[in-house]
């Protein structure tokens, strides 16, 4: 028999009168934040860094593919931020997309969720819904989430975990985020959103607020179930990227191009997906997101060979670009100490402003303790200042005199580039994405 909070909740949803809060308006918070308001819901934006807050507040916008006339839009839509979890109580629905990073030992660091949590509870109210969409292990919904929830909320309020309703009870779910940044072939309403939620009817709860922005909800058991299908597509794709990563490197030494083989396996119209080689692997997904799980597997007395294995292929891109480069100036009776080095894109994939844990960042370090002298250019960096990991203050180079360095090194491959002028230009470019595909001439190292 449904709960009274259950009944009255699902109506709301249903009639697009349920307020949603979306906490973490990052990269996936913020859109997430706005697919709501086109369908209508009424949508609170909550997060701790004032300046986006503010920023959003005055129709302004700090994610390179949102244009301010969205903002400017939802604002006209009723849409607020805020930095004060205090109005969490007036929500029905609660979205945590908090960033989930590893820590200095490549352990999880959770501190980002149990600050959320902490921050919510005492705004909890019965017959709320909290879904969280931070990639992590399994077991964090229920083993982290949910006990910092229930101790420490003001009303003795409960998870409902499917027995019999209390009046007391807030629904939970998680459903992990599964966008692909800068992928304009596929909506991201036509990404199918999976769904596990604590009980039968958090679950439905769950399933009705992202059916309202999602072409297809696909359920799971439980949120741990939910948690783990994140993981396995990302640990999919780290494994995947390790494997050409290390058939590339064979293929340079048998001279051959692996790329020309990647395509000719992708005519194969079944059992194969293809994945591509590059400098390394960049973003706060594909880097991060397995060590969660092969953390997690220690407690279980097991070791995730694969994705250590993967990790540590993945993680020696960085100095094969450089041994390239190194090389590649040999043949020219160069060295690296002393030469000028221009990286061309530093996103940590093409067409995009996201710079965290790009393999440009290691490379640009690596190439300045070999005495290389570096200079950047990508358009959606006019400037590399300093992250948890790095501190460059750098400032983006024009490109208008390329002759003046003995190295033009391709890391991320805009589509803004004009590749043919670049290499026309240049004493020697090294391309690690095949950019210059198609285009002849002795001035290119592929590596
Ligand atoms: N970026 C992606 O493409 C992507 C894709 C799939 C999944 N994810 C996952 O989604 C989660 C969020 O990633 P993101 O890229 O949006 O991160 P982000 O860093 O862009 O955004 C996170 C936001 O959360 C805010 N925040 C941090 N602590 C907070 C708190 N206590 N209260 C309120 N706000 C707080 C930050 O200020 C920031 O604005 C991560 O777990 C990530 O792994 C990201």
């Amino acid at each position: 028999m449904p709960s009274g909070l259950f009944t009255e909740l699902k109506e709301k949803i249903q009639s697009r009168q349920s307020k949603v809060a979306v906490i973490g308006l990052g990269y996936v918070g913020l859109p997430l934040a706005l697919l709501y308001i086109d369908q209508k819901f009424p949508v609170t934006g909550f997060d701790i860094d004032r300046r986006k807050v503010d920023t959003l507040n005055q129709g302004g916008s700090y994610i390179y593919r949102i244009e301010t006339t969205d903002i400017k839009h939802a604002l006209s839509c009723g849409f607020t931020a805020t930095a004060e979890y205090s109005r969490l109580t007036e929500m029905d629905a609660v979205i945590i997309c908090v960033p989930t990073p590893l820590n200095d030992y490549h352990e999880p660091d959770l501190s980002y969720i149990t600050a959320t949590a902490a921050a919510i509870a005492p705004n909890l109210r019965a017959g709320q819904l909290v879904v969280l969409e931070s990639t992590t292990y399994p077991g964090t919904t229920e083993d982290v989430l949910i006990p910092i929830l229930e101790k420490k909320n003001r009303g003795g309020l409960k998870a409902a975990r499917g027995g019999e309703s209390t009046g007391h009870e807030f629904f939970v779910a998680f459903s992990p985020e599964r966008e692909d940044p800068g992928n304009t072939t596929v909506a991201r309403r036509d990404i199918p959103k999976v769904v596990g939620g604590l009980d039968p009817q958090a679950a439905e709860l769950a399933a009705a607020l992202y059916g309202s922005i999602f072409n297809r909800v696909v359920r799971v058991s439980s949120p741990a179930a939910a948690e783990m299908t994140k993981l396995l597509e990302n640990i999919y794709r780290c494994v995947n990227i390790a494997l050409v990563n290390e058939l590339k490197l064979l293929c340079l030494r048998m001279g051959l191009d692996i790329w020309e083989i990647i395509d000719a396996a992708s005519t194969k119209p079944f059992g194969f997906h293809p994945f591509y080689p590059g400098p390394g692997l960049g973003g706060h997904c594909i880097p991060v997101d397995p060590f969660y799980l092969s953390w997690k597997a220690k407690e279980y007395d097991f070791r995730t060979k694969f994705i250590e294995l993967a990790g540590e292929v993945n993680v020696a891109m960085p100095y094969h670009v450089i041994a390239a480069v190194i090389h590649a100036l040999n043949q020219r009776k160069k060295a690296l100490n002393g030469a000028r080095v221009l990286v061309l894109g530093v996103a940590y994939k093409k067409d995009i402003d996201d710079l965290r844990e790009s393999p440009a960042l290691t490379i640009i370090e690596l190439l300045q303790k070999e005495g290389a002298t570096v200079s950047y250019n990508d358009p959606y960096f006019p400037f590399i200042g300093h992250g948890r990991k790095y501190d460059l203050q750098m400032k983006c180079t024009d490109l208008s005199n390329l002759a003046q360095y003995d190295c033009v090194l391709i890391v991320t491959d805009h589509s803004d580039y004009d590749y043919q002028q670049i290499v026309q230009q240049s004493q020697l470019v090294v391309d690690t994405r095949n950019a210059t595909k198609g285009i002849q001439s002795e001035n290119i190292v592929r590596c």
